[in-house]
């Protein structure tokens, strides 16, 4: 990168990407699992799952370890595997496409939307072939895909549907919330999710065989978990079904999630407030494009994207990005196009030109701070450090 934007007076008040909200709630139910001498997966799990079936409105909900488990306990139990081919978008997190390839299926990926940045469904159908097996469509930031089209598709040509909602917990389509509209739901608890366990995950699906599967899978494949070995029930041995992972959570995170989930609509208020500030004072500025969301949707506004218009700019997105952090601002890129990562690229052969609206997004995102426990004040300071980094990065007008 040959030009710098010049340095500004170093700040002393750092607004990070994520700060967590944890209260005395949490804290205790942890020291009561902690205290309670059972620590694994155990009767807080459980009390999760339950409270988020009913949360999302599915039959069955299966805590596991992580977002990326809960994707590739998808992929498992649908039966992904050599020679098949999953669809997905290139603008997601690794883990999306990495559970395809760990399953020694390919990802086939189609491009996203230019506005909103997801998958573009009108994009899928040419790329059904004999060998495709599912679509996981990623409801990035918070909004939902076109899930009317992606479901319409999968009806027609008999594939399951696994969807990606890491950033979507809260998110609804035309009314429903995500978490029942496909055949599997993966969902992250990941330290800045929407809600967190620290690590942690969910699976939900209103499938009773799909359910029974990622549970058998997310703790090897054997039919007793220890809850049921040793728990105060008769003691049961256990068999092995099929080899499977070691992707459960246990009852200390489960304990957090437990108090978490109670709190999201009072997150999703407070983030939403945020998202409208940054709205407000960003919508004018012409080196930003913003990232709409959609009228039928309920945004769970996870993450809040801008493009920069580098184009109108002296610098690219990471100079902007570092004089952000130099600023005191903590940024973040969701995310760089993955087809054009070093294995993708090298073992599928995807290249450059591929998906031209990916590549455009992959060079210009930005993600600003958002999370619930930002103050407004917080918000006012990045929005006048972008301004004012833009500013000093604008091209000056020749004519
Ligand atoms: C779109 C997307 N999918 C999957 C994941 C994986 O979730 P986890 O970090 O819980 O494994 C993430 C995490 O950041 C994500 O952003």
């Amino acid at each position: 990168m040959g030009i710098s934007i010049p340095a500004m007076k170093k700040s002393v008040n750092f607004v990070p990407f994520h700060r967590p909200w944890l209260g005395a709630e949490e804290i205790r139910e942890v020291l009561a699992v902690l205290r309670s001498g059972w620590l694994t997966t155990g009767a807080r799990a459980r009390e999760l799952e339950r409270a988020m079936a009913e949360y999302i409105g599915c039959q069955h909900a299966v805590t596991v370890s992580s977002g990326t488990a809960a994707l590739h306990l998808a992929m498992a139990a649908i039966g992904v595997g050599p020679g098949d081919e999953v669809i997905t978008t290139p603008i997601t997190f690794a883990s999306t496409a990495n559970v395809i390839a760990l399953q020694g299926a390919k990802p086939v990926f189609v491009d996203v939307e230019p506005e909103t940045l997801n998958l573009d469904a009108q994009q899928i159908e040419p790329r059904i072939s004999s060998r495709t097996k599912a679509i996981l469509p990623v409801h990035l930031y918070g909004q939902p895909c076109d899930m009317e089209t992606v479901l319409r598709l999968a009806q027609k040509y008999h594939l399951l549907v696994a969807e990606d909602a890491a950033h979507a917990l809260g998110t609804e389509y035309r009314g429903r919330k995500v978490g029942n509209l496909g055949d599997l739901t993966c969902f992250s608890f990941y330290a800045t999710k929407n809600i967190t366990t620290g690590e942690g995950g969910m699976v939900t699906t209103d499938r009773e065989d799909l359910a029974a599967k990622v549970r058998l899978l997310s703790i090897h494949g054997i039919t007793a978990d220890s809850w049921h070995r040793h728990g105060d029930g008769e003691f049961v041995h256990w068999d092995v079904i099929r080899p499977g992972y070691k992707y459960n959570l246990s009852d200390i995170q489960a304990a957090l999630g437990i108090h978490q989930l109670k709190k999201i609509e009072a997150f999703w208020q407070r983030r939403k407030r945020w998202v409208e500030m940054y709205d407000a004072a960003l919508q004018e500025v012409p080196e930003i494009r913003l990232i709409p969301a959609k009228g039928d949707v309920k945004h769970a506004h996870h993450l809040y994207p801008i493009l920069l218009k580098t184009e109108d700019l002296t610098v690219g997105r990471d100079a902007v990005l570092k004089a952000l952090k130099e600023a005191g601002v903590g940024v973040g890129v969701h995310f760089r196009a993955l087809h054009l990562t070093s294995f993708y690229s090298k073992t599928f052969g995807f290249k450059p030109g591929d998906f031209p609206h990916a590549e455009y997004a992959s060079e210009r995102l930005l993600s600003l701070p958002l999370f619930p426990k930002m103050t407004g004040r917080e918000v006012k300071r990045v929005i006048t450090q972008l301004k004012d980094t833009l500013h000093r990065a604008k091209k000056k007008k020749t004519f």
